[in-house]
């Protein structure tokens, strides 16, 4: 029996379970991906024994002589998949890493103009409820009622008259290209710094299949556990002039000891990222998403902005007659785990929105393609033609269930399920 089972059954068994849930549904909530056992196996790693504040070469603990190769080689290979003068790889996650660009350009306030939540932002973007919204004074450009894209003119508007310090650009929920050029254009027209925020197509821009953010964008912000399918972690990319404020902000302005196994597994993330194989695996991360925008609205779903360019569909449930709540709890029950979303001028609240948000990143990493989007996009149809019926449900579970046989899950073991 391992370490963990015979320590601590209990935690155990917990995980076990969770590697069967993952392995037998089909998850589309579009932050989520299955990283590979090598990722898997430096985040589980002894460098989690490992102490050491500071950056490589200049530590404030002895015994860094590994560390600060593998930090190094994560550095390096950070800077080149996004061809960045500078990375910080520390982050411990995605809003530390949008945090400790606030603090290491702006301090403690300042002005910042960044994409509504409602719209499809980040809560770091500047919504109230974050620190982001609590500390510098925020204005939020947002989405057009033509077409649902972003408003770019509203946004150059906005940005004329409040003169921000810093633009954030990049989504949480936005199905289309997003204009870095537009952006910098607007930003180097009022004297602001541009942010993007790529952490959800990160992949998308080092591989071709979304314009790069640099050399458009100062900073460059990114989750390493999503599109990316490295551990759960965060990183920065910025130029040179850059490098000292957001190094000094990440650690010592924000954080303690940096996460030597995240930091090694990020490593080896960007190694995998950099193969052919992983731009294959981008490309049909979009061709699967189209598919199954096709297959929605096919099936006569209304779909915002009536399709997508990336990873993700946005589903107005409301134009069915439903909410997101009820179909993203009874696609769940189907076997298909989603999320509620808003979706653009949304009169519903954010705890029961009008959208579901589905995304292709997992389903393409067990080797999905278009052929399994459209059965998918038939499987979401017949969930919401059948919301209240817990049978039909039940039988589009265990359909759900024998697609995934066939789909392998990377990184769990069948001994787990
Ligand atoms: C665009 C964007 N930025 C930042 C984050 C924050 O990442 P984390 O949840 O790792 O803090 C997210 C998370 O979903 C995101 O979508």
């Amino acid at each position: 029996m391992d370490p963990l089972h015979s320590i601590d059954p209990q935690v155990a068994a917990l995980i076990d379970k969770e590697a069967r849930r993952q392995a037998s549904v089909l998850r589309m909530i579009p932050s989520e991906n299955y990283a590979s056992p090598a990722v898997l196996a430096a985040t589980g790693s002894i460098l989690s024994n490992k102490y050491s504040e500071g950056y490589p070469a200049k530590r404030y603990y002895q015994g860094q002589e590994n560390i600060d190769e593998i930090e190094t080689l994560a550095i390096e290979r950070a800077k080149a998949l996004f061809q960045a003068e500078h990375a910080n790889v520390q982050p411990y996650s995605g809003s530390p890493a949008n945090m400790a660009v606030y603090l290491g350009l702006l301090g403690k306030s300042g002005r910042v103009l960044g994409m509504d939540l409602a719209a499809g932002g980040h809560l770091t973007h500047g919504a109230k409820a974050s620190f982001s919204g609590t500390y510098y004074e925020v204005m939020s450009y947002g989405l057009s009622r033509e077409n649902g894209r972003i408003d770019y003119a509203q946004a150059r508007r906005l940005a004329r008259e409040f003169k921000p310090q810093m633009i954030f650009c990049g989504a949480s929920s936005y199905p289309r290209v997003v204009d870095f050029a537009a952006f910098a254009e607007i930003a180097r027209e009022v004297g602001a710094r541009l942010v993007a925020d790529v952490s959800h197509i990160s992949g998308l821009c080092v591989t071709g299949q979304h314009p790069a953010p640099f050399p458009h964008a100062d900073v460059v912000t990114s989750t390493t556990h999503k599109l990316l399918r490295g551990p759960r972690g965060g990183m920065i990319l910025c130029r040179e002039e850059l490098a000292k404020a957001i190094d000094k902000a990440v650690f010592p302005g924000l954080q303690g000891g940096p996460h030597n196994q995240t930091t090694a597994a990020i490593a080896v993330a960007l190694k995998e990222a950099a193969t052919p194989a992983y731009a294959d695996y981008c490309r049909q991360v979009v061709a699967n998403a189209k598919a199954l925008a096709e297959g929605l609205l096919e099936r006569g779903f209304t779909l915002v902005t009536g399709g997508t360019d990336n990873h993700l569909v946005l589903i107005d449930a409301g134009a069915a007659g439903l909410t997101g709540k009820s179909l993203a709890g009874a696609l769940e029950r189907a076997g298909i785990v989603a999320n509620a979303n808003k979706i653009p001028f949304d009169s519903r609240s954010a705890n029961d929105p009008s959208g579901v948000r589905l995304g292709t990143p997992a389903l393409t990493t067990r080797g999905m393609t278009e052929a399994e989007m459209d059965l998918v996009a038939g499987f979401v149809a017949q969930t919401a033609a059948n919301l209240e019926d817990a049978t039909a449900l039940a039988n589009l579970r265990q359909l759900v269930a024998d697609l995934c046989a066939d789909f392998p899950a990377p990184g769990i073991d069948p001994g787990q399920c």
